[in-house]
């Protein structure tokens, strides 16, 4: 698939100590149950060499972010989003495919990810992307009972990532 880079001047670098006010602001405008800054701070400490933390800057400040693990062959997002005032502009298609061939590019090929039966705009990202639905965790998220629905690709190599530069 051919993703366009989106018409913005993006920059995709690792998430740094300076970024977390704006990527607490995202998280918490993005999420019911939002993960605490101290989940983050630990996170990009990189003392864990399978967790990545990732931002999307435009005009140096964070618009966007993902976080995953890869360990082998084998990788699972667990958050990303993009700030309200940019979505719908292709900035999370473009974050989430330039993961995936960062992903690829070091041996993994199974992803997944779980997303609330009710959040449509991910699972369409998602199925755009090459995931599809796999099985779902009943009642996963406490904060109010919601299902999970697991999405995966079962194999990276298979997906064709076509990042263009405009
Ligand atoms: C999911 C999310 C990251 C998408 O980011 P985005 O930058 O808006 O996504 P894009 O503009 O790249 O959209 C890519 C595709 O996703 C789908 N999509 C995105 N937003 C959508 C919406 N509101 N309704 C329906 N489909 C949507 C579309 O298929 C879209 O392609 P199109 O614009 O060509 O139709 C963003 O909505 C978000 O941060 N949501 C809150 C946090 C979240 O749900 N994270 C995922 C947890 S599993």
């Amino acid at each position: 698939m051919k993703i366009r880079k989106p018409c913005l001047d993006l920059k995709i670098d690792f998430m740094r100590k300076g970024d977390l006010p704006t990527v607490m602001e995202i998280e918490r405008q993005s999420f019911s149950s939002p993960w605490s800054e101290s989940t983050f701070r630990r996170g990009i400490k990189r003392k864990n060499p399978h967790i990545y933390f990732f931002v999307v800057r435009h005009n140096q400040i964070p618009i966007g972010f993902i976080n995953f693990w890869l360990v082998k062959d084998e990788a699972h997002i667990a958050n990303f989003a993009v700030s309200p005032t940019y979505r719908r502009k292709g900035v999370g298609k473009y974050l989430l495919a330039r993961s995936l061939g960062y992903i690829s590019r070091r041996g993994g090929r199974l992803v997944s990810l779980e997303v609330r039966a009710s959040n449509i705009p991910a699972q369409n990202l998602y199925r755009r992307m090459g995931f599809h639905p796999v099985s779902i965790r009943k009642k996963y998220y406490t904060d109010n009972g919601e299902d999970a629905y697991i999405f995966c690709i079962d194999d990276l190599s298979e997906i064709d990532l076509c990042i263009g530069e405009t």
